[in-house]
Formats: C-alpha cells, sequence, structure tokens
C-alpha cells in the first residue's frame, strides 16, 4: 500500500520528514518536493520561484497533487499540516485533528444551482472516526479557504460546517483525489485559535515549530493504523 501525505510548508515536513528517515525523489516537478520511504510519499508543494515563499493555498495543493497521483498512483491521499482551530468549539493549540463528514471550500460563493455545491467541494472523506477517538485525536469537519482571516461571510460558512480545522489546501487536495475515486483525508495540528482575540498571524507563528513536531509523532501512530 501507498500513501500520499501531501503538505504545504517545509517547516512543517522536516520533522516528520527527519523522523522517518526518509529518501528525496528526484523527479520531482520544481518547485515540488518529493520524499518516500516505507510506502510512504511525501509531496512538499515547494518555494513559489516568484515570491520564495512556501507555495500555500489552493492551487499549489492542487498540482502538487495531481502530479503525485499520475507518479505513485497512491491507495490514500492525506493532507497533512496546521490548520486553525475554535474555543467554541473546544479547540485547542497543539489539537491533533482527523476530518470527518465531507471536506468544503468554506470561500466560494456561487448561488448558481448545482454550482453552489460545485463550489464548495463537498468532498468525501474516509470513515476514520473511531480509529482517530482510540488514538486520542479530534475527528470533526475539516474546511479550507485561501486567506488566513475569516471574514464575516467565511465564518458563516464555517459555523454552518461546523468547521473544527480551518485550513488552507484539504479540499484542494481532496478535489483532486476525488477525481481519481482515491480516499482521502486530512491531518491537521492546530497552531491558532481563529475566535480568541490574539491576531491570528501571530498565533502561528509562535506555535508552528511545536505544531510541527506534534505532527512529526501523530502522523506516524495514524499512518501505522491505516496500514494495519
Ligand atoms: N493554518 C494554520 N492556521 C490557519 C488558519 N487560521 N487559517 C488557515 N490556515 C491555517
Amino acid at each position: 500500500m501507498t500513501i500520499l501525505v501531501v503538505m504545504a510548508m517545509g517547516a512543517e515536513a522536516a520533522p516528520i520528514v527527519r523522523s522517518m528517515s526518509l529518501s528525496v525523489v528526484d523527479d520531482a516537478p520544481p518547485p515540488m518536493v518529493w520524499f518516500e520511504g516505507s510506502g510512504l510519499v511525501i509531496a512538499v508543494n515547494g518555494i513559489d520561484p516568484v515570491h520564495r515563499v512556501d507555495s500555500i493555498g489552493t492551487t499549489p495543493a492542487a498540482l502538487s497533487t495531481a502530479a503525485a497521483l499520475a507518479r505513485f498512483k497512491p491507495d490514500i491521499v492525506i493532507s497533512a499540516g496546521t490548520a486553525g482551530g475554535f474555543v467554541s468549539r473546544g479547540g485547542y493549540i497543539g489539537q491533533v485533528i482527523v476530518a470527518n463528514g465531507p471536506v468544503i471550500h468554506h470561500d466560494r460563493r456561487v448561488p448558481l444551482g448545482g454550482f453552489e455545491a460545485y463550489a464548495q467541494g463537498h468532498y468525501p472523506t474516509m470513515d476514520l472516526q473511531k480509529v482517530t477517538e482510540r488514538l486520542g485525536f479530534t475527528a470533526g469537519p475539516c474546511s479550507t479557504g485561501d486567506s488566513l482571516d475569516a471574514p464575516p461571510l467565511d465564518l458563516a460558512a464555517m459555523d454552518t460546517h461546523g468547521t473544527i480545522a480551518k485550513d488552507m489546501e484539504a479540499a484542494a487536495v481532496a478535489g483532486v483525489a476525488a477525481r481519481s475515486s482515491i480516499p482521502f483525508t486530512a491531518f491537521k495540528v492546530i497552531t491558532d485559535l481563529v475566535d480568541s482575540p490574539e491576531p491570528t498571524a501571530k498565533q502561528f507563528m509562535a506555535n508552528l515549530e511545536v505544531a510541527s513536531a506534534t505532527l512529526a509523532v501523530a502522523l506516524p501512530v495514524f499512518l501505522t493504523e491505516l496500514n494495519g
């Protein structure tokens, strides 16, 4: 079995690449960076060549997922990384969340019949609630937008969805996996609380390193369960 894990930031991926002693795959299309070992592939979206920062957001996530699907033909696809959580829905910094129920794009609004649901995505995720709870992680709704902030219309969509993990890639990765009928899940560690008075960017920067270290410990445990 091959599991593909798609990640947006080099800092999110580095601890797990190190702890699992993964090797670089040398035919990744730039700027993507691929690592593999023991039935696992990690696809990092890479450094944007124009802006020289990590390629976060939905467009690079979809490109990266499509390229890695074609190359590795995985059995399962996971969008892994950090996310914003919600105090009002029981969230806390360092919380490990596995998607439960469909993932949506909470920032897409197209009120034109069937295009409304299409725009939001509502892509399926694997039913992993029992495994998730057994491992001591939290199962719940995830949603994706291309902004770090959360303006009122996005917040309303997230409230309706019951979002407990707000990220910038999962629904895009899920959409590409769904086109090839490959099972998908999202695995996220909370770096910031969207409904706290502290600025999101400040919380994110303060907690990125420890959240990435948490990911490096928690994700292998989860992968072992999926492989089993
Ligand atoms: N990744 C980590 N925190 C996030 C947030 N608040 N919104 C979107 N993506 C995030």
